[in-house]
């Protein structure tokens, strides 16, 4: 039997990991958080790094491999060997990654390294272009959305809880800007497919989301 991919796109903030890592739980497969593989990217090879000649870019990331074990919110994903932890969470890192993540040469990269994951595992991905570009033919495709006040909201809560400094009027301004770069650039924008089920989150509890997907994986098996 092939394996069983679910998407979950969405802009930033709107709770996609959250509910990966539930409906993985679910479903007793892993999740696939490919944000923090280009978070991971940016993080390693630093400021500035999405402005080098794609040959430098293609030879780093030739040594960049990723890993997956575990299952729903236990999900383990390890760059080269080493967990990929909390550095990579703050919104700063975050535009880095979104800038990152605008460069054909690392889209491709991380292309062929999430699809070959998919072929290994079944799968809840989430992030920007899973339904779209990554895994289009995968039967459950669901877009996330929430108005920018309320996933700031969100994020400032994460943060806190993170121990992390947070500024709720900065987040707001930095969601923003990503959402902006996310949705608009030339290669896989963030997109919802257009056979994606889209779930506006704004006036939902983390239980209502969870219960509408589950809904959505069932109806449509
Ligand atoms: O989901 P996140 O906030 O961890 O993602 C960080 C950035 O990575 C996001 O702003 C854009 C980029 N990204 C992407 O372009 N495609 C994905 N599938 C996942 C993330």
């Amino acid at each position: 039997m092939p394996n069983l991919i679910v998407t979950i796109d969405g802009p930033a903030g709107v709770g996609k990991s959250t509910m990966a890592k539930q409906l993985a739980r679910e479903l007793g497969i892993p999740y696939l958080d490919t944000g923090a593989m280009f978070r991971s990217i940016a993080w390693k090879l630093g400021e500035g790094s999405w402005d080098w000649d794609e040959a430098r870019l293609e030879s780093e990331l030739a040594a960049f491999d990723y890993t997956l074990s575990g299952i729903g919110e236990d999900s383990i994903l390890s760059l080269n060997g080493v967990v990929i932890g909390d550095e990579i969470r703050t919104e700063e890192v975050g535009m880095w990654a979104s800038n990152v993540a605008t460069l054909p040469v690392v889209r491709s990269f991380l292309k062929t390294a999430q699809q070959s994951l998919g072929e290994r595992f079944s799968l809840v991905a989430e992030g920007r272009d899973m339904g779209t570009v990554i895994f289009p033919d995968a039967p459950h495709k669901f877009f996330l959305d929430a108005s920018v006040d309320e996933r700031a909201q969100r994020r400032f809560l994460q943060l806190q809880d993170m121990n992390k400094p947070a500024d709720l009027e900065e987040l707001k301004t930095q969601i923003a800007r990503r959402d902006h770069q996310d949705r608009n650039r030339a290669v896989a924008p963030l997109k919802a497919a257009d056979d994606a089920t889209t779930v506006d989150t704004t006036d939902l509890d983390k239980q209502q989301v969870f219960e509408a997907l589950v809904k959505g994986v069932k109806n449509n098996s």
